[in-house]
């Protein structure tokens, strides 16, 4: 297929894809967010891929959703068509890891796409925020859920009710990124994490990932269970013991994702 707001490359076995929209500085449109669920399910659905990038340009990962296409919407509008609900179920339900690499502009449905992925890295000049607030609306692709459980309920409630940006150094000493990257090195960086996972046992990783997100979605005696029964599932790989084996023969693993 081919793309007019994103593109879409593959480095080794890491999808990348790219928001490209730079006039609009990357805000999500509606045929946006239908490219962006093609090439998702492309990557998913190909087995030599094992984990995907996700980045924006420079000056933005993405300045929100388009607020020039939603500023007509109507309610009957966004309720029929339960406008947002595709995108969030797409990166929700991927299977393999999904990494943001962030620079510029992360605002409203740009903090909660990234969000939405499994970790940031973000670079230096990287701007998160939800100032939704300041267009008469709330955050609707998860920011008022994610951020809170990233940053606590003190830093997100200010972020939603303010709407003014987080820079990067905040970000990381929040919990909202995993590291912060010079500009320059952001995007190999991301794609040099994404080679180092999918390099592993993509089944593995697929449990691992499953696990981490468990912790979310329960109690912490249920999740600590999910985890121990999923902990004990991976012995019933080739690739648990190949792991294992490595080690033990001091020799690289190989792994066969069985
Ligand atoms: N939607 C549509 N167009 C957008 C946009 C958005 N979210 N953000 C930027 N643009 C457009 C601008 O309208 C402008 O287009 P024109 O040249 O045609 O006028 C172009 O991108 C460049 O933007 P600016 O001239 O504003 O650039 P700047 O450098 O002066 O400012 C900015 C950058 C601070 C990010 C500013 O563009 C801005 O505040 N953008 C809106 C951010 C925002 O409110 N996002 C939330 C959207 S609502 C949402 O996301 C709901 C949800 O939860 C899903």
């Amino acid at each position: 297929m081919a793309y007019s707001h994103i593109a879409v490359d593959i480095k080794g076995s890491v999808g990348v894809i790219r928001l490209d929209r730079p006039k609009a500085l990357n805000a999500l449109c509606a045929e946006l967010f239908m490219e962006l669920d093609e090439a998702l399910n492309g990557f998913e659905a190909d087995d030599a891929i094992g984990a995907v990038v996700l980045t924006g340009s420079n000056k933005a990962f993405a300045a929100g959703a388009d607020i020039k296409e939603m500023q007509t919407k109507t309610y009957m509008d966004v309720y029929k068509k339960n406008f947002l609900t595709g995108c969030e179920e797409r990166v929700d339900t991927s299977r393999k890891p999904i990494i943001a690499a962030v620079a510029g502009y992360a605002l409203g449905g740009g903090c909660e796409l990234a969000m939405m992925c499994d970790f940031i890295l973000a670079a230096d000049n990287a701007q998160f925020g939800q100032p939704e607030i300041k267009l008469g609306t709330i955050p609707g692709m998860g920011g008022t859920q994610r951020l809170t459980r990233f940053v606590g309920k003190s830093k997100a409630m200010e972020m939603c009710l303010t709407g003014r940006m987080m820079g990067a150094e905040e970000a990381e000493r929040s919990g909202l990124v995993s590291r912060i990257v010079p500009l320059d090195d952001l995007v190999d960086e991301a794609i040099n994490v994404a080679s180092s996972i999918a390099e592993l046992s993509q089944p593995i990783v697929m449990m691992c990932k499953e696990s981490v997100k468990k912790s979310y979605e329960t109690t912490l005696a249920e999740g600590i269970m999910f985890e121990r029964r999923v902990f004990h599932s991976t012995f019933s790989t080739e690739d648990q013991k190949e792991g294992m084996s490595a080690f033990a023969e001091k020799r690289t693993p190989d792994f066969k994702n069985c």
